[in-house]
């Protein structure tokens, strides 16, 4: 459904000029403008756009304490034809939702946040058209957070909470469609509990807990970690931000969503693309040893990661239990790189959305 225009407050002054679109990097500059809406006396209230801007929050807000918080991750493209398209925001924001329930916070119900959320960006887009990247493999990167807004050292969900959108003109997060990158198989460290832990929302513990491994895995030179699941240190779970397919022996495999990983929106349209082309795909647990076995034997043919930011990322080389192995045929594999096409024609107006995930904004 598509809501009234949120009223906005449109900056004095641009940043605009500031920006050098050729040096893009990833989440470091902000648009003009965010959209903002608070949760106070038990209701939603106050959606508009502002000047993006500061939030002021005391000290003893306990979200800064305790992490009752949860954002999201989408991107819009300038089309070839000089159309927007938001990639799947549908389900960032049910993904959204279903953080914010494993956060405990009161969200609306999941239809109108996502009507929320479409509206928001559509608005956003049109205000701030022009920091929308024009080069391909560059985007406008959108981030949804909520967070506890109440004052309190008490460990208890909050009473107040604020519910803010940004936007952020992106480059390529890892720009090695050509190199790949190298995953440091972790098997000391744990990112999720496997059982009823935090694991499929996206919220900040996860990422706080990944912070070591992933400081410790770049002084190794390696780009990020793969993660193993947290009972046995034994199955393959995902990586820092991308979920991750192997193709052995003609079949592609990738972990299921047992509740310890992220659901990816390009995870979920990578699944979609492979039913289309008729291609075996296997959604069971991936043991660590099955794959060094595969690299060993050579029948792992590819490797890949698959994220918003990331786009689809092959895998080079990863490095477990002191030992570096390389992955054949990259970068990137014949289906890594038809995967990456398709996707990211789908996503710029080239090629026929054919599965409707486009939500598309005219802009001037
Ligand atoms: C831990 C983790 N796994 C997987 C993904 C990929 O999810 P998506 O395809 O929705 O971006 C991300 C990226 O947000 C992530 O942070």
């Amino acid at each position: 459904m598509q809501l009234t225009p949120f009223p906005v407050t449109p900056v004095k002054q641009s940043r605009l000029s500031q920006v050098d679109f050729d040096d893009l990097g990833f989440g470091t500059i902000f648009s003009d403008h965010m959209f903002s809406m608070r949760y106070e006396a038990g209701a939603w209230t106050n959606p508009q756009i502002l000047p993006y801007q500061a939030l002021a929050l005391e000290p003893g807000v306990a979200m800064l304490h305790y992490g009752q918080t949860v954002f999201d991750g989408y991107k819009a493209f300038r089309g070839l034809d000089g159309v927007a398209r938001i990639f799947r925001p549908d389900m960032n924001a049910q993904r959204l939702h279903q953080s914010c329930q494993r956060l405990c916070i009161p969200i609306m119900d999941a239809g109108e946040l996502c009507d929320i959320m479409i509206q928001a960006t559509r608005q956003l887009i049109e205000l701030d058209h022009a920091w929308l990247p024009s080069q391909w493999g560059h985007s406008l990167y959108v981030r949804p957070l909520v967070i506890g807004t109440e004052s309190t050292l008490e460990v208890r969900a909050a009473d107040s909470y604020c519910f803010i959108i940004m936007t952020s003109p992106v480059g390529s997060y890892f720009n090695n469609l050509q190199k790949g990158v190298s995953l440091y198989v972790e098997d000391r460290f744990t990112r999720a509990a496997s059982i009823g832990g935090l694991g499929t929302a996206k919220t900040a513990a996860n990422y706080a807990a990944s912070l070591l491994p992933g400081f410790k895995s770049r002084q190794q030179g390696f780009d990020q970690v793969l993660w193993l699941d947290g009972n046995e240190h034994r199955y393959v779970e995902e990586v820092g931000a991308m979920n991750i397919f192997f193709k052995i022996d003609g079949k592609v495999v990738t972990p299921p969503l047992g509740g310890s990983i992220l659901p990816g929106v390009v995870r979920n349209s990578v699944i979609a693309l492979l039913k289309d082309w008729g291609l075996l795909l296997e959604e069971r647990p991936i043991a660590i040893d099955e794959v060094v076995e595969a690299l060993h034997s050579g029948s792992l043919e590819e490797m890949f990661g698959a994220g918003t930011a990331a786009v689809i990322c092959p895998v080079a080389s990863i490095g477990f239990k002191g030992e570096l192995f390389e992955v054949a045929n990259t970068p990137p594999g014949e289906l890594t790189l038809r995967l990456y096409d398709e996707l990211t024609g789908i996503q710029y107006g080239k090629l026929e959305d054919r599965h409707g995930w486009n939500v598309q904004v005219p802009i001037p």
